[in-house]
């Protein structure tokens, strides 16, 4: 890749998943509309996370990312992205004492609307028409007008992602993300749960712990770190229209930075090393995901390693790995074992639920047991190969809907049809998300205790 890079380069490559513009003069002036808006996050802030990851890769963290599999205009309100950062928060108040280490928070939110598709149209008896591709691209009802992208849209997903941003900014440094409120949210949780002895014994030292730094005078009054956390935001780059118009210069580093998110990722289905999303992301110092599904070679992931991060930065690059739970055993650990052997710094995030989608009743929906496995497994094979397992990559919401069986109160798939509310992907509820934290903070704890016992005996 020595070809220079440009924001624009990437308009040289071959390219999938584009969606069909009927006008693309109104597509440009569009494009060029929102070049001359104000970024939605900052060089600096982009840099922090990347230093934040890359302590995640050299095992002194975990980081957790999550969020809608896609945002959509119909949802957006103060009550669904506060109810979604409420239990975001406790996921990561409880997976901060699991680790007993700091746990790097990514929304996928202010930002996540575009969606790759199987098929680039949709049948529905004699009638065909495009697919949906996510609220920036088109709408989701069934009719052609609908369907149709429209490139004004990308205006109104700016704009949601910049109300949203400014709402989760002021949470998180305003004073809801208040420990103390958070694990009182956490506390109630526990109790309402069919499985609250098993969760007690954790929450329970929890508090503990609070107490007792209550007691010797650390309170969120005098350590603002107790009132106050660091979120971050990311999607995946996949209308690079869009990041192009919102790629800009770092004026103090002369660096470029995609500003439409913290973070972005690259899709399982655009990363072709040879193609326009890699050609993008290469050239934009962000911190970047890329996704792993089986059709990954060790090769391949070599070859994007070194173009999408060439100077083996620690912290730039996260592997977020989508094999399903039958079959993370047979891919995981050739990859491990390619990265450790070229020596790589990797971030190594699970995502549990793109692998293990299932179709039930006529709805696209995802088993809990399914996904705990995935993480168990991924948890498990890293022990065994001496790497650490860096982070999960869930899609949830803080809504009560019903979109993945399983959990503590046992979805079954005749519940699927209560609220079943996903613009995509079936989502976490936010009791699963909660459940599927303390279950794995149990297993970080237990993995813990392991390895004392293998230093002591
Ligand atoms: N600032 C610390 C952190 O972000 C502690 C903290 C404050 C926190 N509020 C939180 C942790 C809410 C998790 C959730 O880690
Ligand atoms: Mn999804």
């Amino acid at each position: 890749m020595a070809q220079t890079w440009t924001p624009n380069s990437w308009r040289q490559k071959p390219i999938q998943q584009v969606p069909d513009y009927p006008d693309l003069a109104a597509l440009e002036t569009v494009e060029a509309r929102l070049a001359k808006y104000p970024p939605l996050v900052f060089a600096g802030e982009a840099r922090r996370l990347k230093s934040a990851l890359a302590n995640v890769a050299e095992g002194r963290g975990f980081l957790l990312q999550g969020g809608d599999c896609a945002e959509s205009f119909a949802e957006h309100g103060a009550d669904t992205i506060r109810d979604f950062f409420r239990a975001f928060l406790q996921m990561a108040v409880v997976l901060t004492f699991g680790a007993q280490q700091p746990v790097v928070k990514v929304g996928r939110i202010a930002g996540q609307f575009a969606k790759p598709r199987s098929s680039s149209v949709e049948k529905q008896g004699d009638v065909t028409l495009p697919s949906y591709r996510g609220d920036i691209i088109n709408g989701i009802e069934f009719t052609e007008e609908a369907r149709l992208p429209n490139p004004e849209r990308q205006i109104m997903a700016y704009r949601q992602s910049a109300a949203t941003l400014n709402l989760l900014r002021a949470f998180a440094m305003g004073g809801y993300a208040n420990l103390e409120n958070v694990h009182q949210w956490m506390l109630g949780f526990v109790k309402d749960s069919p499985q609250a002895e098993r969760y007690r014994k954790l929450a329970d030292r929890i508090s503990e712990t609070m107490d007792f730094m209550k007691a010797i005078g650390i309170t969120s009054e005098n350590h603002p770190s107790l009132r106050e956390t660091d979120f971050f935001t990311s999607h995946e780059a996949l209308l690079l229209g869009y990041e192009q118009a919102l790629t800009r210069v770092d004026s103090t580093s002369g660096d470029w930075y995609a500003t439409s998110g913290h973070m972005i990722w690259i899709g399982d289905r655009t990363r072709q090393p040879d193609h326009a999303h890699v050609e993008y992301c290469r050239g934009i110092k962000n911190p970047i995901g890329l996704k792993c599904g089986p059709s990954m070679t060790a090769d391949g992931l070599l070859e994007l390693i070194d173009i999408l991060n060439a100077a083996n930065e620690a912290g730039r690059l996260t592997l977020i790995c989508r094999f399903g739970h039958d079959k993370v055993a047979e891919h995981l650990p050739r990859l491990i074992r390619a990265v450790e052997r070229e020596g790589k710094k990797v971030v190594w995030s699970c995502d549990p639920m793109h692998g293990n989608t299932i179709t039930l009743n006529n709805y696209k929906t995802r088993p809990f047991e399914r996904i705990l496995s995935e993480v168990e497994s991924f948890f498990q094979i890293h022990r065994a190969e001496g790497t650490h397992p860096g982070g999960i990559h869930i899609e949830m919401t803080g809504n009560d809907v019903t979109e993945c069986t399983g959990g503590a109160r046992a979805l079954s798939g005749d519940d699927l049809a209560d609220r079943y509310h996903t613009h995509c992907d079936p989502r976490l509820n936010a009791d699963q998300a909660l459940e599927l934290a303390f279950l794995l903070a149990e297993r970080m704890k237990g993995g813990r205790d392991e390895k004392k016992m293998v230093v002591n005996g």
